[in-house]
């Protein structure tokens, strides 16, 4: 399997209940290196920027509303399928469907303050990885 890089963020309803270690510690667990992190107050035109492509969903605004009302934890996870593997352990979008031991089944209250973002493409992952950090800011495992 190949080595991969997506980005990950623990949104601000995780940063606020203080459980980014516990939230790390599922990334070591299955095999993911944190290989880039900040913890960031984003701006509004950030958020929006980030989200640009859910801009006509309706619930854009709450979305940007909410990543913005605390600080976020960002980082860029490598390894083996790190995109898909990410995604595994996050769980469903909506917690009350996402599988037990997830994430968001464990940490998150609802579909708009679902604790956790991953990556859902390589493409993407890529995208979005340059979109918070700098070529310089991302190490090597
Ligand atoms: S996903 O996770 O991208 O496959 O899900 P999707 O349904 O396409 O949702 C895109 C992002 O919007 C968030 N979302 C919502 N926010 C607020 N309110 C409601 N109702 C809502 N529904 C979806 C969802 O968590 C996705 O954000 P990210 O940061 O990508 O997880």
């Amino acid at each position: 399997m190949a080595v991969e890089r997506t980005l990950s963020i623990i949104k601000p309803d995780a940063v606020a209940k203080n459980v980014i270690g516990q939230i790390y510690t599922r990334f070591e667990n299955a095999g993911l290196k944190v290989v880039a992190a900040k913890l960031k107050q984003l701006s509004r035109a950030e958020a929006e920027g980030f989200y640009a492509v859910h801009k006509a969903r309706p619930f854009f605004n709450d979305l940007v509303n909410f990543m913005i009302s605390g600080p976020v934890m960002i980082q860029v996870l490598e390894g083996e399928n790190a995109m898909q593997t990410n995604r595994d352990l996050m769980g469903a979008t909506d917690p009350k469907k996402a599988e037990k031991g997830t994430i968001r089944a464990d940490f998150a209250d609802s579909i708009d303050a679902n604790a956790v973002h991953g990556s859902d493409s390589l493409e993407n992952a890529a995208i979005e990885i340059a979109y918070f950090f700098a070529g310089t800011e991302v190490h090597a495992a």
